[in-house]
């Protein structure tokens, strides 16, 4: 479903890469250039109708150099992560020729290559977009240069989270023991498809700084706090086992529980580092104990939140609860940023909230704190985009 240069003069690939939301988080590295983690980790990979990354690669006999183009504006392509993702690919798309002894520039090795990305999202979102972006460049560059097989420990080196998104449904970051990194890689834990009853609501709240970004953050939580030590070597081994034990078996009591207190406890050793971070802000603990009294409410575990380095919370529930809880949202946080256009992706029915239930949860609402919400769910991994008329490159090498 690829063409490449032998058979087709303009030898170009469109592909897409999803979003993923961590349930057990990846916050530390023992290597630093490889990207290699403390703990592993997992996610869920979200649907790329709603979230997802665009990227073009093209390679042609008369580009000059390599160039990178990101939601229309060109970058430096000297980004050393960048680099390590070319440099990888490439490695991996020479050692296939020797192998299969084919000519010289089957697969126009020897050209640059123009890469044009975008994302179906507002960057302004504060939305990881690091690991659809890489994920994304990986899987299209590996389509350009005709290179198969595990892709997940290059993306890996793009950014840590990015080796997860190359995988749809439910996906575990294996950290691995090996200095060189090669055992370090993500594997599905199951398919999209497997638990199709599960929804995830991503609330967008409005931020006025932008947070600490999560290379730095957690260079310093790994020099300074004693808490994530203990969590990564004391706390999240049993905690992988036991989340895709959950998974498995669609245990959405389990699943939630453990979700909410990992995520507790990755904003915990932020608060340990010194000095501290601070990625929750008064809007995410606000949504916490609106999620906790609403469990609370049915005396059962209906809804989970999580926090990745910035105040959004992604909240996860089963669809027989989910219009109810977006009501619950736009009943405590209303807002009119968005025009009236409070939720994006997938329908929500009406549903009409108890008195006793708006009572239980009491709190005051904060009008304009949460811009919109996506709603989505568990989506595949990359895909080739097989339309022509996709490519974001013309048939110049320039962005269109
Ligand atoms: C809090 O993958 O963005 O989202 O490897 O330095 O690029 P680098 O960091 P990144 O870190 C993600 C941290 C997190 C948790 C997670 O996604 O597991």
């Amino acid at each position: 479903c690829y063409k490449t240069m032998s058979d087709d003069k303009s030898n170009m690939v469109t592909c897409t890469a999803p979003v993923n939301i961590a349930v057990i988080k990846y916050w530390g590295k023992r290597n630093e250039e490889l990207i290699l983690p403390i703990n592993s980790s997992l996610s869920v990979t979200l649907h790329q109708d709603q979230l997802k990354t665009t990227t073009t690669v093209a390679t042609n006999r008369s580009f000059e150099e390599d160039r990178i183009w990101l939601n229309g504006k060109e970058e430096d392509i000297s980004h050393p992560r960048l680099q390590s993702c070319l440099r990888e690919i490439r490695r991996l798309a020479r050692k296939r020729r020797n192998d299969t002894h084919q000519s010289f520039d089957v697969a126009g090795l020897s050209q640059k290559v123009h890469i044009c990305s975008i994302n179906n999202f507002p960057t302004a979102a504060g939305l990881a977009s690091s690991a659809a972006g890489f994920a994304c460049l990986v899987y299209t560059l590996a389509r350009v240069f005709g290179v198969e097989g595990e892709l997940s420990a290059i993306a890996r080196q793009g950014s840590g989270s990015a080796c997860r998104s190359m995988y749809g449904g439910f996906v575990q970051w294996i950290q691995g023991e090996r200095d060189d990194g090669k055992d370090s890689l993500a594997q599905q834990v199951e398919p999209e498809s497997h638990w199709p009853e599960l929804r995830i609501l991503v609330l967008v709240v409005s931020a006025d700084r932008k947070p600490i970004g999560s290379t730095s953050g957690m260079q310093t939580s790994v020099k300074t706090s004693a808490l994530l030590k203990h969590r990564a070597e004391g706390v999240v081994p049993k905690r992988m086992g036991d989340m895709i034990e959950a998974v498995c078996q669609k245990d959405f009591t389990t699943f939630a529980e453990l979700t909410m207190k990992d995520s507790n406890q990755f904003h915990a050793t932020c608060l340990d580092t010194y000095p501290p971070i601070f990625y929750l802000n008064s809007v995410s603990q606000q949504i916490i104990n609106v999620v906790h009294r609403y469990n609370r409410h049915y005396g059962e575990t209906r809804v989970a939140y999580t926090f990745d380095a910035g105040p959004n919370a992604v909240i996860f529930t089963l669809e027989q609860h989910f219009s109810e809880f977006v009501q619950v949202v736009q009943h405590f946080f209303p807002s009119e940023i968005n025009g009236g256009k409070f939720i994006k992706g997938l329908p929500v029915d009406d549903a009409n909230l108890s008195e006793g239930l708006k009572q239980d949860i009491g709190l005051e609402p904060m009008p304009d704190r949460i811009s919109y919400i996506i709603s989505t769910k568990a989506g595949p991994g990359p895909c080739v985009v097989e339309d022509h008329s996709q490519h974001l490159l013309g048939s110049d090498g320039m962005p269109k």
